[in-house]
């Protein structure tokens, strides 16, 4: 290393004793592209001396290759280390840095926007003590510097460094320096942000950044890095109950059994009473293992394995809890969903929700509000777009352990994630449990499914015929209730159009409505299929999510998906309603296949050309494959 400590060559051992027992800050640094931040988070490593020698030399030759600042070290190149980006000028890479100083460690934070740290953060992976919140001093306060702000203190971090960087192309004026500051505060007092440390600075000529420098004799506050040194962090946090969100359960052979993670809060010794969630299962610690030995006891932030002295069943995203004050468990939440995509969030449509260790099925309806973070109103809203941060009411498929995110931000923060692409969408805070679905009860009946589909001497399923609009599904299932009709069979045809004119009649054809369409009549065919019938749904529903969240809604083998092929130009020419041509006159809007998508099914169980089969060929295929499948026979 180019320097950092005399005391590495002299006593290596010393040195990292030393090192070891430094306080650690974690910070985020927020701010867009251009505000500088590359370039602080650059200056900061380097004047921690925290650069290797071969990095400083790459950096040099660097600067004088591609750097902004001409034969200066342009110091954002240290930070901005993909070469792509380099080339774009533009910071894409997201990484947490470390570096330290004689006084203490630092782990930073570095992201493009607020996308990877929201996620992290939320979801518990990383809690920072601070954010330094960066300012160009020539745009003053930003949209985005608010809509940061107010991320940050919804996560909950509490202490605020402004940095308004810049200062040097301001002319290092306390005029402009004190209106931010004046402007920001205003702001951030609203949003109950008020430990808030300002310093003006310039990272590209190291204004207040170790040194305060001769430029701004204004200044009497701290420097950065002085302020990072120095500030109080990691004050004791209140004793919460033992929380362990299971990770895995780890089974080497049958004489062991141990339920590993990290401990989200709270304290765990042998001979302590727990609880499983959501099960409520009760038992005790016997044992904490580690790879070191067993453990007397273990705190929030280290990674154990618990025997219990009980067999009892536990699996991966269980929750082990202080035996005397579990979580409450519930499956209905009011929340505040920051969106992170540019696929819109589409209330009603199902997305996977990780929380904790866990990943369950969740809907978000209604959406109450969305926040407009310049001026704090709240607006009602059908969607929510990238950026947007909103409040809602979210629905699960099943009841998990939480905690309100205020409290515990390990079983209060969440993730949506995209079903086919595993992108992650959005971020939560879970708010509160919704009291109502605890009063709803499933009543348990004693004539089911399987009596009510005997006694018609069938099984029970549905045939969820898909395909652009005039592909022939109405046509098709027609014929297939007729055939079925002529076997004995009870049947019913749920067909979009006539659903349409009851059922869903308060429904269009924006994105929005047709997820609703799908998931109303995916629900009736539900409670069709539970009483015993063969049920036609006769339906577009042209997106892959909303007839995977119907497929999941039954059981297995009870769902077929048919995909009613008739390529576009075909199902155009024959354009039977005459809806293409208004469509294509611009008289008919999100018409699918003309401006609105149809996802292709990927995997149906039937797939009918429409072109090489006539329509009664087609019918015969599906009938051919119930009673193939034993759906016909009596039971
Ligand atoms: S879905 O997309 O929500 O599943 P659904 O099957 O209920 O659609 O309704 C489709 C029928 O509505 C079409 O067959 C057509 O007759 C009619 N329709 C009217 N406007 C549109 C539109 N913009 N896009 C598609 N179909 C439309």
């Amino acid at each position: 290393m180019a320097h950092q400590s005399a005391l590495i060559a002299r006593d290596i051992e010393a040195y990292l004793e030393q090192h070891q027992h430094k306080s650690l800050l974690r910070f985020i640094t927020c701010g867009s592209v251009d505000d500088g931040k590359s370039t602080l988070i650059g200056r900061l490593l380097y004047e921690s001396k925290m650069i290797f020698d071969d990095q400083l030399a790459a950096l040099e030759a660097d600067s004088r290759r591609v750097g902004t600042r001409g034969a200066e070290l342009d110091f954002a190149l240290l930070v901005d280390g993909l070469a792509a980006e380099r080339e774009q000028g533009i910071t894409i890479d997201v990484a947490y840095r470390f570096f330290s100083t004689e006084k203490r460690k630092f782990i930073v934070a570095d992201t493009p926007g607020h996308e990877q740290y929201t996620r992290n953060m939320v979801t518990g992976a990383s809690t920072a003590d601070l954010a330094v919140i960066l300012i160009d001093a020539r745009k003053g306060v930003l949209t985005q510097t608010r809509r940061h702000s107010f991320l940050v203190s919804l996560l909950g971090i509490r202490r605020i460094v402004l940095a308004v960087n810049k200062m040097d192309l301001v002319g290092y004026s306390q005029e402009v320096f004190e209106t931010i500051l004046q402007e920001y505060h205003d702001f951030a007092g609203q949003i109950g942000l008020t430990d808030i440390t300002a310093i003006p600075l310039s990272a590209v000529y190291g204004d207040n950044i170790l040194e305060a420098g001769s430029n701004m004799p204004w200044y009497h506050g701290p420097t950065l890095m002085g302020h990072l040194e120095t500030v109080e962090v990691g004050e004791a946090l209140p004793t919460r109950p033992f929380r362990l969100p299971v990770q895995w359960v780890n089974r080497p052979d049958h004489t062991f059994r141990g339920f590993a993670g990290l401990i989200a809060s709270g304290s765990v010794h042998p001979g302590d009473r727990i609880r499983v969630l959501p099960s409520g299962r009760e038992s005790q610690v016997a044992r904490i293992v580690t790879a070191d030995g067993d453990l007397e006891v273990a705190v929030a932030g280290q990674s154990v394995t618990l025997t219990l002295t009980s067999e009892i069943d536990v699996s991966r995203g269980d929750v082990l809890a202080a035996g005397e004050a579990p979580p409450e468990v519930a499956d209905q939440f009011e929340a505040t969903v920051i969106w992170m995509h540019d696929e819109p969030l589409l209330q009603g449509r199902s997305y996977l929700m990780k929380i904790g260790t866990r990943t369950v099925s969740a809907t978000i309806a209604p959406l109450k509000y969305k926040i407009n973070v310049n001026t704090l109103e709240h607006t009602a809203a059908e969607r929510l777009e990238l950026n947007d941060i909103g409040v809602c009411e979210v629905t699960l498929d099943r009841a998990v352990p939480f905690e309100p995110y205020a409290e515990d931000p390990t079983l209060g923060g969440f993730i949506l994630i995209d079903r086919f692409t595993n992108n992650t969408l959005g971020a939560g805070l879970l708010h509160f449990a919704l009291r109502r679905s605890q009063n709803v009860h499933w009543q348990a009946l004693d004539v089911n499914q399987q009596v009510r589909a005997q006694l018609k001497g069938q099984k029970a399923c549905v045939l969820w015929l898909t395909g652009l609009s005039g592909a022939g599904k109405s046509t098709i299932a027609n014929r297939v209730e007729k055939r079925l009709l002529s076997l004995g069979r009870h049947t019913y045809l749920l067909d979009g159009d006539n659903v349409r004119h009851g059922l869903n009649k308060d429904l269009g054809f924006t994105a929005q409505d047709r997820v609703e369409n799908i998931r109303r009549v995916a629900e009736v065919a539900k409670l069709m299929v539970d009483a015993g019938l063969i049920v036609l749904v006769s339906f577009i529903s042209p997106y892959r999510a909303e007839r995977r969240m119907a497929r999941e809604l039954f059981a297995a083998g009870e769902f077929l998906e048919v995909y009613v092929d008739t390529p576009l130009a075909e199902a155009e020419r024959r354009d039977v309603k005459g809806l293409y041509q208004k469509a294509r006159r611009g008289e008919l809007k999100n018409f699918t296949g003309i401006d609105a998508p149809y996802e292709t099914p990927e995997h149906p169980e039937i797939h009918l050309h429409t072109q090489q089969a006539s329509a009664d060929e087609s019918a015969e295929r599906i009938v051919a494959y119930l009673s193939a499948a034993g759906m016909l026979s009596k039971l």
